[in-house]
């Protein structure tokens, strides 16, 4: 014990001497942004006010008939898409990291760098104004997976952080102890247990069971029963947003997907609740593996208080069906964030405005 009070102390003198040391806050000209490059969805907050969710796609316009239609520039989150037929879409993320390509080309490091790049634009910043951002990965990204965001940065970004994402939705809220942080995205679901100090590798676990997962599964669910039906995965996505449940009473969800090129109306409530649970029993692992390895004196009030974020937290009866499937724990108390696609964000900016400057990557 009185090892773990000096450790304690070590930790707090840590902090102290963080807090007291020079940041960028003093560079009254800078902009700060923090920056949630999603698999899904990428979010900019910037201390100028703005805050922008692009979707994470960016389109290159196919051939020289495309360019005529488009331009020759590529386009960027629902622009790319609506235009999906004339452009290669490129999805740079996948599970929470920019993927590499095998062909050497790194389309997937070009395209995350075009929508950093765009997502400064719709920030903003004034002309030579510099720029400083903190990016969120998920909770245990590869030294090789924040080295190729950091990457995405170069050339864009004056100097840039790395943290964890859980850890920057906490920050945000300024929880810094004792509470439980699970970020659901689209690629990954982390979660990073706070104890007042920054989280290591031991506090985070992530898998890869989230809003993509659960479009796979509500997709395969979908044409087994009905195997006429014709659908792409956004439109399954979209229908999942709309009205993504787990709980046992809802009301009937029919929607319309055509069959032979005519809509037809089909009942999709249980398919939709199945795959939207999907989620729930890997979280209770994982919740389980952190408060079970945890100081048995505070598992109690970390179990109390379990906070949900990210996109895919929005499914309606979620943290009521996390509180029941934690009863085999001892029970505990689950509430989702305010904003859960913008906390990552909001958290990372908060950071990047109070980071001394040893923390930073400069990269100009
Ligand atoms: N209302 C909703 N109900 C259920 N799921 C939703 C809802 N709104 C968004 N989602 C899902 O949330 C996910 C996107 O969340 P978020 O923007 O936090 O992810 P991301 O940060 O892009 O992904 P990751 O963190 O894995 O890289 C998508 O799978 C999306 O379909
Ligand atoms: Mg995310």
């Amino acid at each position: 014990m009185a090892k773990k009070k000096e450790a304690h102390e070590e930790e707090q003198g840590a902090s102290t001497s963080v807090k007291n040391a020079a940041t960028f806050a003093s560079d009254t000209e800078a902009l700060f942004v923090g920056i949630d490059l999603g698999t899904s969805s990428s979010v900019i907050a910037a201390s100028n006010g703005v805050r922008e969710v692009v979707p994470s796609f960016v389109g290159f316009p196919k051939d020289n008939i495309a360019e005529e239609l488009l331009g020759n520039q590529p386009l960027f989150g629902e622009a790319a898409l609506k235009h999906r037929l004339s452009v290669n879409l490129v999805r740079p993320l996948a599970k929470g990291v920019i993927q590499e390509t095998k062909s050497g080309d790194n389309i997937n490091l070009k395209a995350a760098q075009l929508l950093v790049k765009h997502l400064l634009h719709l920030a903003r910043p004034k002309p030579g104004q510099p720029v400083y951002g903190v990016i969120g990965a998920p909770a245990r990204a590869s030294i090789a997976s924040k080295r190729i965001l950091v990457d995405s940065a170069r050339g864009i970004l004056n100097a840039v952080m790395i943290c964890s994402e859980p850890f920057s939705v906490a920050y945000g809220l300024g929880i810094l102890d004792r509470a439980l942080i699970i970020d659901i995205g689209a690629g990954t679901t982390d979660l990073c247990r706070l104890h007042g100090t920054l989280p290591t590798d031991d506090d985070q676990i992530t898998f890869d069971v989230a809003g993509d997962y659960v479009d796979n599964e509500f997709a395969k669910a979908v044409r087994a029963k009905h195997p006429d039906v014709q659908f792409t995965i956004n439109m399954i996505k979209t229908i999942k947003e709309q009205n993504g449940f787990v709980a046992d009473s809802a009301d009937k969800i029919i929607v319309k997907f055509p069959v032979k090129g005519r809509p037809q109306e089909v009942d999709v409530t249980a398919e939709l609740r199945a795959a939207c649970r999907c989620i729930v029993p890997p979280t209770i692992d994982a919740i389980a593996e952190l408060i079970g390895s945890y100081d048995p004196e505070f598992q109690e009030e970390l179990r109390n208080n379990v906070i949900l974020a990210g996109g895919g937290s929005q499914m309606v009866g979620l943290p009521k069906l996390i509180e029941q499937g934690m009863k085999e724990l001892g029970g505990g108390k689950v509430r989702r964030v305010e904003e859960p696609v913008f906390a990552g964000a909001n958290g990372a900016l908060k950071m990047a405005k109070r980071m001394p400057k040893q923390f930073w990557q400069m990269l100009s």
